[in-house]
């Protein structure tokens, strides 16, 4: 077997670069065609490399993002500039990555939980994608939060499929992001969001271990510890970061290279606003950085309306939010900065 150590440790320790983050941008077909769709814009193959492109080439995102994760369609189409998109991101100095599981699946004998699909098959499709020119992976497992679930199947079984397709990714010389998304949707209490995601992650990292994942070439791709959207009490930013933060040191261990949260459908501000804080606590075992999808691209998705008159608009928007999050990720953001304009060279 290939010793791919050397190629691993350079790929997560650029997407560990201190101040910088990951873009989301791999929503699948579905998903972003239910996004556009709420902004009535027509959702087609060229909607969808005109967007990611508007958003690919915004001026200076090298120096706020290390890495982006590309749906499977967007690895293989070219840019508007005629280069694949790897190859422009490779040009910026960006890491290409590329979503691998296959969406979630009905966790037989559970109350309406969910695994995540995608093994068979999947050290061939590491290698076409690398090939392409991906060097790491994205794999999103979620968990419901009720009075019943998850269950201590739904743990394991997620945990279980997590570990294993981080293992076929260290193998095959790819970096994996290891997503374990306890979602916001619901009517739960932060403190009953802080014990469900320690005892998500509690079984996460046990189940990489018995793989034998080399914990230094990984991303983790967390939820924060949060009140549940529909819950009366909204928990202040300063708990969210604290909460977050304990559970991370009961959990994670030191090696794990980085951290990088996901937005969960927090709002833009709100998503930067929290991550500061858990920066501002001075912990410094592990990078605390971002891997947003929405909190990244929201606003400027809303500007950009499908139009190429906006582009340019879209852009800057996109650039201010990278480049508060890059602030957020060195606990250096203020809500304050919120109203300047982003500042493109
Ligand atoms: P959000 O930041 O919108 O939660 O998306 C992150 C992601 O990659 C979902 O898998």
């Amino acid at each position: 077997m290939t010793n791919y150590t050397k190629e691993l440790e350079a790929t997560a320790s650029l997407l560990a670069t201190p101040g910088k983050g990951i873009l989301a941008a791999d929503e699948s077909t579905p998903t972003i065609t239910k996004r556009f769709q709420a902004l009535h814009i027509d959702a087609t193959e060229e909607s969808r490399r005109k967007y990611r492109d508007m958003l690919m080439s915004a001026p200076n995102i090298e120096q706020y993002i290390a890495g982006v994760i590309l749906y499977e369609e967007t690895l293989f189409q070219n840019a508007l500039c005629g280069i694949p998109f790897p190859a422009l991101l490779n040009e910026l100095g960006i890491l290409p990555g590329i979503k691998v599981d296959k969406g979630l699946i009905p966790l037989a004998h559970t109350e309406d939980e969910q695994v995540t699909q995608g093994l068979d098959g999947l050290p061939e499709r590491l290698a076409q994608y690398k090939e392409q020119g991906a060097r790491f992976a994205k794999w999103r497992a979620v968990y419901r939060i009720s009075d019943n679930t998850p269950s201590t199947l739904a743990l394991k079984t997620n945990a279980e499929v997590l570990a294993r397709y981080a293992a076929i990714c260290q193998t095959e010389g790819i970096v994996p992001i290891v997503e374990p998304e306890v979602l916001l949707e619901g009517d739960h209490t932060i403190a009953r969001c802080e014990e469900v995601t320690e005892a998500v992650l509690v079984a996460v990292f046990k189940a990489l271990h018995r793989h034998h994942v080399a914990l230094e070439h990984i991303v983790l791709k967390p939820s924060m510890v949060i009140n549940g959207k529909a819950c009366p009490e909204k928990a202040r930013v300063e708990e969210v970061a604290m909460k977050t933060v304990r559970v991370l040191r009961q959990t994670v261990p030191a090696t794990t290279r980085t951290i990088n949260f996901l937005s969960g459908g927090q709002t833009a501000e709100e998503a930067s606003a929290h991550l500061n804080a858990m920066n501002q606590l001075g912990f410094k075992i592990w990078p605390l950085s971002f891997s947003y999808a929405r909190a990244l691209q929201e606003p400027a998705m809303k500007v950009w309306a499908g139009s190429d008159n906006n582009i340019r608009a879209a852009q800057m928007i996109f650039v201010k939010r990278a480049q508060l999050n890059s602030l957020a990720s060195l606990g250096q953001y203020n809500k304050t900065m919120e109203t300047e304009k982003a500042v493109l060279v």
